[in-house]
C-alpha cells in the first residue's frame, strides 16, 4: 500500500514538467535543422554580410548627402534591387523579412514566423541568437536575426517623435502607407535574413 502510494506520487510529479514541455517550435527547428549545417551557416553568414555591408554603405552615403529623407527615398528605390543583385550574383534567393514590416513585400511567411518568435523568445530569455537552417524538400532554408544594433536605426524604426523626426515620419507614410516598422528599441528583434539555396548549390561547390 504504502508502495503503490509513493508510486502514484513519483508519476504525478513526474506528469508536472511534462505537461509544460510540449514538443515546442524550438525542438521542432533542432529536427529540422539535423542536416550537415556547417556549409550553408558559412554561405549564409557571407552572403547576409556582404548584403549588411552593402545595405548599410548605401544607407550612410543616403544619409551623409541629403540627410535621413533622402535615405528613406534611397532605400525605397534602392534597398530591393541592392539585395536581388547580390542574390544573383551568389545564385540563391535573398530577402529581408519581418513581422513588422515596412514594404509589405517583406512580411514573413509562415516558416519565417517561425524563426522570428524563435528569436524574440532568446531575446527575452536573455539566449543567443544563432543562425538556423531548414531543410524542406530540395530547398535549403538559411535564416538569422537582424537587431537593431544602433542609433541610425531609430531615425526611421524608433519611437515616432522622439527618434523618428515628424517630417520624416510624414515622408515614411506618404512612402509606406501600410507601416509597420516604428516603435523599436536598441537590440529588439527588427527582422531575419532569409536565404534559400536551390537544389544542388553546396553540390556544385565542392567540385
Ligand atoms: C533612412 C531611413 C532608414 C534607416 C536609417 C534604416 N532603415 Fe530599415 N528600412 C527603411 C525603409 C524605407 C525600408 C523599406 C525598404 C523597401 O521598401 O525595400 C526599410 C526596411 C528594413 C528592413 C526590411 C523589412 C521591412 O520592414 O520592410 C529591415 C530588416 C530593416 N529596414 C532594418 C534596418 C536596420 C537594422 C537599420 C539600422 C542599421 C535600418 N533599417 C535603418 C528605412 C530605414
Amino acid at each position: 500500500m504504502r508502495f503503490t502510494l509513493l508510486l502514484f506520487f513519483v508519476l504525478l510529479v513526474g506528469c508536472g514538467p511534462q505537461d509544460d514541455s510540449r514538443p515546442s517550435e524550438s525542438e521542432r527547428m533542432d529536427i529540422e535543422a539535423e542536416i550537415d549545417t556547417t556549409a550553408v551557416v558559412s554561405a549564409g553568414q557571407e552572403i547576409s554580410g556582404a548584403a549588411f555591408q552593402t545595405l548599410s554603405r548605401n544607407l550612410q552615403q543616403a544619409v551623409k548627402e541629403g540627410g535621413v529623407k533622402n535615405a528613406l527615398e534611397f532605400c525605397n528605390v534602392r534597398a530591393m534591387p541592392l539585395t536581388d543583385s547580390l542574390a544573383a550574383h551568389y545564385g540563391i534567393k535573398l530577402r529581408r523579412a519581418s513581422h513588422q514590416p515596412r514594404n509589405p513585400v517583406n512580411r514573413a511567411d509562415s516558416l519565417e514566423m517561425e524563426t522570428i518568435k524563435e528569436y524574440i523568445r532568446k531575446i527575452e530569455q536573455g539566449g543567443e541568437l544563432k543562425p538556423v537552417t531548414y531543410a524542406r524538400g530540395n530547398t535549403i532554408t538559411y535564416h538569422a536575426p537582424i537587431r537593431i544594433p544602433g542609433q541610425l536605426c531609430l531615425n526611421c524604426h524608433g519611437s515616432p517623435g522622439t527618434d523618428i523626426a515628424q517630417s520624416d515620419l510624414k515622408t515614411i507614410q506618404e512612402l509606406y502607407p501600410e507601416d509597420e516598422a516604428t516603435g523599436f528599441e536598441m537590440g529588439e528583434l527588427r527582422g531575419i535574413w532569409s536565404i534559400q539555396f536551390p537544389p544542388g548549390h553546396f553540390d556544385q561547390q565542392d567540385e
